[in-house]
């Protein structure tokens, strides 16, 4: 059996008490990896940010809202675990500033300055230790092999999952799943939930012992 971290859904970052910056992601990848891996008989712990879905029950879910709050959280879990699959998709970029009061309507054009977020995936995969994995995401819209190996080596992941913009807030995926080498170890589309419990076939017999 083993302890699995998976970080999943959006993050926001406010830049005022009541708006935020965030994208689609639904966390239906994430709860459909999570529902595989609690089917296999293992231990799941999910990272979501803000999502309409729910997790398996079996799970242990911690809800976070921003980028940070993912990445502490999960600097927090990691250590415990075994593997990681992050599937979140969280805000590279927040406000420099969060305003403590809404923002004024002025007239004028309202310029945002932004800053980029820590990588949740990078930043716990350079703490791995002997034996433990970590599984990437790459959403591309071009070069797309190319660009998800060279993210696999500057994150540090045991394997990489390449799937397009149509995955999005979707109910159907397709996937590629590349291996460090470059390889293209698995390929595999349908809707979400058949996607994941393949994937997650693939994760366990490479990466799981
Ligand atoms: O670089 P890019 O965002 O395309 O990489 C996607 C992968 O990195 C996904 O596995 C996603 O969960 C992760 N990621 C992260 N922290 C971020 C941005 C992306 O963990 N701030």
């Amino acid at each position: 059996v083993a302890r699995i971290l998976i970080t999943s859904g959006p993050t926001r970052q406010h830049l005022d008490p009541v708006r935020y910056l965030t994208n689609a992601s639904s966390g239906r990848m994430g709860q459909s990896l999570a529902q595989a891996a609690v089917e296999a008989g293992h231990e799941v712990v999910v990272v979501s940010g803000p999502v309409e879905i729910e997790y398996p029950p079996q799970c242990e879910v911690i809800p976070v809202v921003s980028t940070e709050e993912m990445l502490a959280t999960c600097q927090r879990v990691f250590p415990n675990c075994d593997g990681l699959i992050g599937v979140a998709a969280p805000s590279d970029y927040r406000p420099v500033k969060v305003e403590e009061h809404k923002i004024k309507k002025t007239g004028e054009p309202l310029v945002l300055h932004l800053v980029e977020t820590p990588d949740i995936v990078a930043t716990l995969a350079s703490t791995k230790r002997a034996g433990q994995w970590v599984v990437g995401f790459a959403l591309e819209t071009e070069d797309q092999r190319f660009r998800a190996i060279t993210k696999m080596q500057k994150k540090s992941c045991d394997l990489m999952v390449l799937n397009g913009p149509e995955a999005i807030s979707a109910h159907q995926n397709a996937i590629e799943v590349l291996a460090p080498g470059g390889e293209v170890v698995a390929n595999l589309s349908g809707p979400k939930f058949e996607v994941a419990r393949r994937l997650f076939s693939v994760i366990a017999e490479r990466l799981i012992t």
